[in-house]
C-alpha cells in the first residue's frame, strides 16, 4: 500500500537577520490512506513549519537543507506553483491554526466556500449555493442561511474557525492537514467537528495530520501520534502504545505534563528545561539539556531511530 503522505529525512531551515533557524531536520513520517495521524510537542517544536511545508507554502525566508514530501505520486518540493495550486483545496486542504487570516476579509463566507466549490467540485452552478449551506451546517454554524451572507469581521473567532473548516473539508480531501483545528472552541463543538474529520476519515478513506498540543485530543481521535521535540521528531507509535509505553523521555514528560479529568493542580508537572535556540549549534539528541537520562553515547552523532516493535519508533540511545 502506498501512503497518501510520505515525508523522508526532510530538513528546513530559515535564514534571519539573526542568524539561521535549524527548524525541522531530518523529520520523516507517513500518513496511510484513512489514517489520523497526530502531530504533538511543545509550542515552538515545529509542528505548523511541517504543516506549511507538506502544502508547499514556504515562508520565503525558508530553505530546504534535504530530504522528500510526496503528496501521493506528487513530489511536493519539486512540483511548480501549477501543479501545487491544483491539488491545494481539492486533495490537499488545510485548516490554518489562525482562522482569521486564512479568509478573504473583503468577501461573503458563502461565496468563499462556493469559490471552492466552484473550482474543484464540478457542481452545477444552481447548487452551489445549497452546498456551501450545507457545508456551514456540518460544522454547525447556527443559522447557516443567514451566516452565508456575513463577511468574516461579522463573526466571532469561533465561528471563522468553523468558516475555515468547512472550506477545508468542502471538497473532501484526500489528505486534510488540521493545525490546531479545534483550539479555542467550546468543547460541544470541538467534538462535533472531530467526529466529522473521523468520518471523513473512516468513510472517504481521507487521511488527516492532526497537529494538536493537546495529547488527550490526540489520543481521542488518533490512530498513530509523533511526538516532535525542537524540530526533530522523537517517537511514533501507535495511539495506545504512545499513551501506554512512552519510550522517549521527552514524551513521558509531555504525557506527565498533561491534565486528565483525575488531574489535580498539585499533581500536574511542568517539563523542565526550554527548548533549546535553533539557531545555535545543536547535539545530535535536542532534548539532551533537559533529559536526566542523559549519558555520553547520546552526544555521538548520528542519532539513530530504535525500534521497539514495527510500528513504535524511538529516537533515543537510552529509551525507557
Ligand atoms: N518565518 C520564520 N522565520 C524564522 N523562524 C521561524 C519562522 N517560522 C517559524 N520559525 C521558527 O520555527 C520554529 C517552529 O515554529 P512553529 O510555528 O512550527 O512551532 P509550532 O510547533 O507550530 O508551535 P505552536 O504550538 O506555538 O503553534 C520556532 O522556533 C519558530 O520561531
Ligand atoms: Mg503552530
Amino acid at each position: 500500500m502506498t501512503a497518501q503522505l510520505t515525508i523522508e529525512d526532510f530538513s528546513l531551515v530559515f535564514r534571519t537577520r539573526h542568524g539561521t533557524v535549524r527548524a525541522l531536520e531530518d523529520v520523516s513520517l507517513s500518513v496511510e490512506r484513512g489514517e489520523i495521524v497526530g502531530v504533538v510537542g511543545e509550542s515552538g517544536s515545529g509542528k505548523s513549519v511541517l504543516a506549511y511545508a507538506v502544502m508547499g507554502l514556504q515562508d520565503a525566508a525558508a530553505r530546504v537543507q534535504g530530504g522528500r514530501i510526496l503528496f501521493g505520486g506528487l513530489d511536493m518540493l519539486g512540483a511548480g506553483e501549477q501543479a501545487l495550486a491544483d491539488v491545494r483545496g481539492r486533495e490537499l486542504a488545510m485548516i490554518f491554526q489562525s482562522p482569521r487570516t486564512a479568509l478573504n476579509p473583503i468577501r461573503k463566507v458563502g461565496a468563499q466556500i462556493e469559490d471552492i466549490l466552484r473550482e474543484h467540485a464540478n457542481l452545477p452552478s444552481r447548487e452551489l449555493r445549497k452546498h456551501a449551506i450545507a457545508a456551514l451546517a456540518r460544522v454547525r454554524i447556527p443559522d447557516p442561511e443567514r451566516r452565508y451572507n456575513a463577511y468574516p469581521f461579522e463573526l466571532s473567532g469561533g465561528m471563522c474557525q468553523r468558516v475555515m473548516i468547512a472550506m477545508a473539508l468542502a471538497c473532501s480531501p484526500f489528505l486534510l492537514i488540521a493545525d490546531e483545528p479545534t483550539t479555542g472552541l467550546d468543547v460541544t463543538t470541538q467534538a462535533v467537528i472531530m467526529d466529522l474529520i473521523r468520518d471523513m476519515s473512516r468513510d472517504q478513506r481521507m487521511s488527516t495530520l492532526l497537529i494538536t498540543h493537546d495529547l488527550g485530543l490526540a489520543g481521542e481521535y488518533c490512530d498513530r501520534i509523533a511526538v516532535m521535540h525542537a524540530g526533530h521528531m522523537v517517537e511514533i507509535a501507535p495511539v495506545e502504545e504512545l499513551l501506554s509505553r512512552p519510550a522517549h523521555p521527552y514524551t513521558r514528560q509531555l504525557l506527565a505534563a498533561t491534565p486528565t479529568p483525575r488531574s489535580t493542580v498539585e499533581g500536574l508537572v511542568s517539563i523542565p528545561g526550554q527548548l533549546p535556540d535553533l539557531r545555535r549549534d545543536l547535539p545530535p539528541c535536542r532534548f539532551s539539556a533537559r533529559c536526566e537520562r542523559h549519558v555520553a553515547l547520546c552526544d555521538e552523532a548520528p542519532l539513530p531511530w530504535t525500534s521497539l516493535s514495527a510500528t513504535h519508533l524511538v529516537r533515543c540511545r537510552v529509551p525507557l
